[in-house]
């Protein structure tokens, strides 16, 4: 027979991975609530020409797309944003700004699947969209400090950026957007030489060649000292200097906000996404070499799909590499469910009794599991044992007239006849001892 394995890139999440994932989005969603963003839930499939405008070379490429039995193109989303920007476009267009939208869900790329790199992966998102001062790209990096921290997740670091600076350069030096996406997908791949190689091609003077090494190589936590040095670089490229000045901003806003943020700056620093406008950023946690998530301002997608000039910015973050991270680094969270109670019933003639009592535990918030195998006392007893449960409640007939059960403590090994209520207050009370 036929064995199936789930389809390359795409994983089972059992018990435990199940639970991280979904504290992380339960935490997500904690963030979400604290920043005042309200959830959205847009479909899974989606045009593909929405999804593939400005999401840039490398994701378009990756996309799992399909012609429906209607024959529309679409495809599985490879990220929130398009789909948020539609929506901002559409639903929403005549609401008061700002928005603050999050969503959170399954993603799709056709990723070379590695550690941490998955053909099916999940995302929180968050879009601060109808702003376009620094305090709106400052409260997307708190943000997501905050979720970082939220989450339990120790010693992450921020690289930050300005698409800016180099969109400034090129337009400048007038290369036409397909040239300078191409030099910027180079530059997110770290395929410094080949975009320098491509800068040359493109006819660029000399000193744009020079400026690009030379902001390549500029880079440090010394923030001010950072922006210092690329505003010299970049001085005769006007609105380079612009966005060094911008860049600045938002980052003292982020100091000044009060959070002790671990961040660096990097001229040279690109994401892949062709959509961005202006600030960028990941963060990573040491030990992880790949990022936990990246975002950036984007000002020009909601006018593209048709909607009102709107200036936006966000951010989304991988949570199978917050799992990862969680795992690596040995994070407790207080996701894990508690032990359970079983009740066991003494016969066949007490199966209906069992029912009935776990139904009266469960609406006392107790987690039960109700013997279905109809295995003898002694076996259901050794199973619970062995799944290190904490208690056993029998049911059996001479109790039930008597309106008690025998609640058997697993880790005690003592038991004793109860009435049911005295039975949940037993359970409580340990449980209470235990938090
Ligand atoms: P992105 O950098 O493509 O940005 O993805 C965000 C995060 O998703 C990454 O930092 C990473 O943690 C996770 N991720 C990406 N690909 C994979 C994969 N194959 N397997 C596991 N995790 C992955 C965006 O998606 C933008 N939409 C972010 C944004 C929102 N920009 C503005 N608003």
């Amino acid at each position: 027979m036929t064995q199936f394995k789930t389809v390359r890139g795409m994983r089972d999440l059992l018990y435990e991975d199940a639970e991280t994932m979904r504290y992380i989005e339960q935490t997500a969603r904690q963030i979400a609530s604290l920043y005042g963003y309200g959830e959205i839930i847009t479909p899974i499939v989606e045009p593909y020409e929405l999804l593939a405008a400005k999401a840039g070379e490398e994701v378009r490429s990756r996309m799992f797309t399909f012609q429906d039995l209607g024959d529309r193109r679409v495809a599985l989303r490879p990220e929130f944003t398009a789909s948020l920007a539609r929506v901002v476009a559409t639903r929403l267009r005549n609401e008061p700004r700002p928005f603050r939208l999050f969503a959170v869900g399954s993603i799709y790329r056709y990723d070379e699947p590695q550690r941490g790199r998955y053909r099916e992966f999940w995302q929180s998102d968050y879009e601060l969209m109808g702003s376009s001062r620094p305090e709106a790209d400052a409260e997307i990096i708190l943000l997501t400090d905050s979720l970082m921290k939220q989450a339990g997740l120790k010693n992450h670091a921020f690289k930050v950026g300005h698409v800016g600076i180099m969109r400034g350069i090129f337009r400048q030096e007038k290369l036409n957007e397909k040239v300078q996406d191409e030099i910027m997908q180079l530059m997110d791949k770290k395929q410094y030489e080949d975009a320098f190689k491509a800068v040359e091609n493109a006819e660029a003077s000399e000193k744009c060649q020079q400026v690009l090494r030379d902001l390549v190589a500029t880079g440090g936590k010394d923030t001010s000292a950072v922006i210092d040095s690329i505003r010299e670089h970049v001085k005769d490229y006007s609105s380079a200097v612009e966005a060094a000045g911008n860049l600045n901003e938002i980052l003292k806003l982020v100091s000044e906000g009060g959070a002790e943020i671990d961040l660096t700056v990097e001229a040279g620093f690109e994401r892949g996404l062709e959509y961005y406008t202006g600030m960028i950023f990941e963060v990573n946690i040491r030990g992880l070499d790949i990022a936990l998530g990246g975002g950036g301002r984007y000002d020009r997608l909601i006018e593209l799909f048709g909607g009102d000039p709107t200036p936006a910015v966000g951010v989304a973050h991988g949570i199978d590499r917050m799992m990862l991270g969680l795992q690596e680094q040995k994070v407790e969270h207080g996701g894990q469910t508690e032990a359970l109670v079983t009740v066991i019933p003494i016969g066949d003639a007490m199966r209906s009794q069992a029912l009935r009592v776990s139904r009266i535990l469960r609406d006392a918030n107790i987690s039960v599991e109700t013997e279905v195998l109809g295995r003898r006392m002694v076996k259901a007893l050794e199973d619970a044992d062995r799944r290190k449960m904490h208690y056993a409640v029998l049911v059996g007939e001479r109790e039930m007239k008597e309106k008690t059960v025998v609640i058997r403590d697993l880790r005690r090994r003592d038991q004793k006849t109860v009435t049911i209520d005295e039975a949940i207050e037993i359970i409580n009370q340990s449980r209470t001892e235990r938090s």
